[in-house]
């Protein structure tokens, strides 16, 4: 997808589409659409009523100008009403568009210049540009494809406003190839993309940005007491590997780990699971996220020094698989009574975590597909976040506001921990049903020694199945949450 900036009016610019926003309250077209409408002869406002076009955010309504403008197609868009509009809703008008315009094989869509309230036009030229891209994704490297594909996106901009509109579009494309590039590593299937791939992957991508790379194979992990890690490898047939991504900018001061988990394919081992098991290769979604970060902060220039880890393992059922009664020992010297091997993403972060404090950074941030607790406390519609530091969890819980990922914090309280506790070890890695989030969380929390952090359960938002109809630049499967959120955050410190 190629895009260009242009200062043409938008009813002298050829194209398959012309993208028009309409607000749903007060119906009058205001901006660009004005314009638009009287070259048409009022032909817009005419089918709009017509059609009983209502404007509700995301809904479309095309139809051909027969060549009194140069734009082949009127593709009119809602933007629901005009008092709660928000980056995120030119986002996803801009997704819906693209979204209607494949399905018509219209390949070339201009989009007229917009503004937002007080947003600045380098905002709302990011969320619409993230928009398009994340709208027009789709993963079809196993299957054919009926519909088109868009290549080229025109930008309208007002006179002496090039360069706002460039800025945005710049930063817009970086966040989005960002979170492209998580998705693919999801949508992937688990036979194409086993641990000591992901880490190839990742040390490929990284080594071309700029990052250092290292890779622990079960040796290096062994040497270095991961106990934790290994025991939930142990059942698969793929070796299991922590991947290290180092981005050191000069001058940096602070610095700030993140750490993903990457389980490959979880099967919950010997507590197989019995339902979601098709979805099961969306478990290493936090470490993708992790590594599209990393290899997005060189070209973003991001102030800090970053730290990436991402605990990459295959959790399946064998003759060697750890099972529940069996006690591990974390790199940190705790131990951990498993009892329950689905509980496995704690288990594998206990060591990551570990790795990542003792690197002595600042601050660790975690992603992870944790708890399916986490989905029934929010459903599909936000991640949760849950930290030992208010301020970290309130600038994550910013930075997500900003970039349009819904977050929310669930509370840390050292009950949750009581039931963490084992007879037999220092923690047990399941606890009973209620809180369950909460409960993953504290474990977690054991293996930070003290550090500030926050935790981001992502199990809600990381994957969808199906197609959600009012977000249309989130299409089925991987969905790359958290990138947006962490370029957002990192890119704005001191
Ligand atoms: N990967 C799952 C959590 C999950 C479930 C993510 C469904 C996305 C969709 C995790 O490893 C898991 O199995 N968690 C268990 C923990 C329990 C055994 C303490 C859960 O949430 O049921
Ligand atoms: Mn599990
Ligand atoms: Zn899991």
């Amino acid at each position: 997808m190629e895009f260009t900036i242009s200062t043409d009016a938008p009813e002298a610019t050829s194209c398959d589409a012309l993208a028009i926003g309409v607000y749903e309250d007060g119906r009058e077209l205001e901006g660009a659409p004005i314009r638009v409408d009287k070259a048409l002869g009022g032909l817009l406002t005419e089918v709009m009523t017509e059609e009983k076009f209502e404007a509700k955010l995301g809904k479309t309504l095309v139809f051909h100008t027969h060549g009194k403008i140069p734009a082949r197609r009127i593709i009119a868009v809602g933007l629901g009403p005009k008092s709660a509009a928000t980056p995120d809703t030119l986002r996803n008008a801009a997704a819906a568009v693209v979204r209607r315009a494949s399905a018509l094989h219209a390949s070339h869509v201009a989009f007229p210049p917009a503004t937002l309230g007080s947003h600045s036009l380098e905002a709302v030229t990011q969320a619409r540009v993230e928009g398009i891209v994340l709208g027009a994704y789709r993963f079809n490297r196993y299957k054919r494809d009926e519909s088109g594909t868009i290549d080229r996106v025109t930008l309208l901009a007002a006179n002496g406003e090039q360069r706002h509109v460039e800025e945005g579009q710049r930063r817009g494309a970086m966040f989005a190839e960002a979170t492209v590039f998580a998705r693919d590593l999801v949508n992937e299937p688990p036979n194409q993309m086993p641990p000591p791939r992901l880490a190839e992957i990742a040390t490929e991508a990284g080594r071309k940005a700029g990052l250092r790379c290292s890779v622990l194979d079960e040796d290096a992990m062994a040497a270095l007491g991961m106990g934790a890690i290994l025991s939930i490898g142990a059942g698969s047939a793929q070796p299991s590997r922590l991947i290290v991504l180092e981005y050191t900018p000069p001058r940096a001061r602070t610095s700030v780990a993140i750490v993903g988990k990457g389980v490959c394919y979880d099967s919950g081992g010997i507590n197989l699971k019995r339902d979601d098991l098709e979805w099961m290769k969306s478990d290493m979604a936090g470490g993708a996220a992790v590594i599209a970060t990393m290899k997005t902060l060189p070209a973003l220039k991001v102030p800090v020094r970053v730290l990436g880890v991402v605990a990459a393992v295959e959790n399946m059922p064998s003759g060697k698989s750890v099972k529940p009664g069996d006690i591990v020992r974390a790199m940190n010297g705790k131990t951990i009574e498993i009892n329950n091997t689905d509980a496995e993403g704690r288990v594998i972060l206990a060591d990551a975590l570990a790795y990542a404090s003792q690197k002595g950074v600042d601050e660790i941030i975690d992603l992870a597909t944790l708890t399916g607790s986490a989905i029934v406390a929010l459903g599909y519609y936000a991640a949760a976040v849950m930290s030992n530091d208010q301020g970290l969890a309130q600038r994550l819980l910013d930075a997500a506001g900003r970039a349009g990922e819904r977050m929310w914090q669930l509370p840390l309280y050292e009950e949750f921990l009581e039931d963490m506790r084992s007879q037999v070890a220092d923690l047990r890695n399941s606890g009973g049903r209620y809180g369950g989030a909460e409960k993953g969380a504290i474990f977690l929390r054991e293996f930070v020694d003290g550090k500030p952090w926050a935790h981001l359960d992502i199990a809600p938002t990381a994957f969808l199945e199906k197609d959600e109809g009012t977000t249309p630049y989130l299409p089925k499967g991987g969905t790359g949450y958290g990138v947006r959120t962490l370029l957002t955050y990192l890119s704005g410190m001191a």
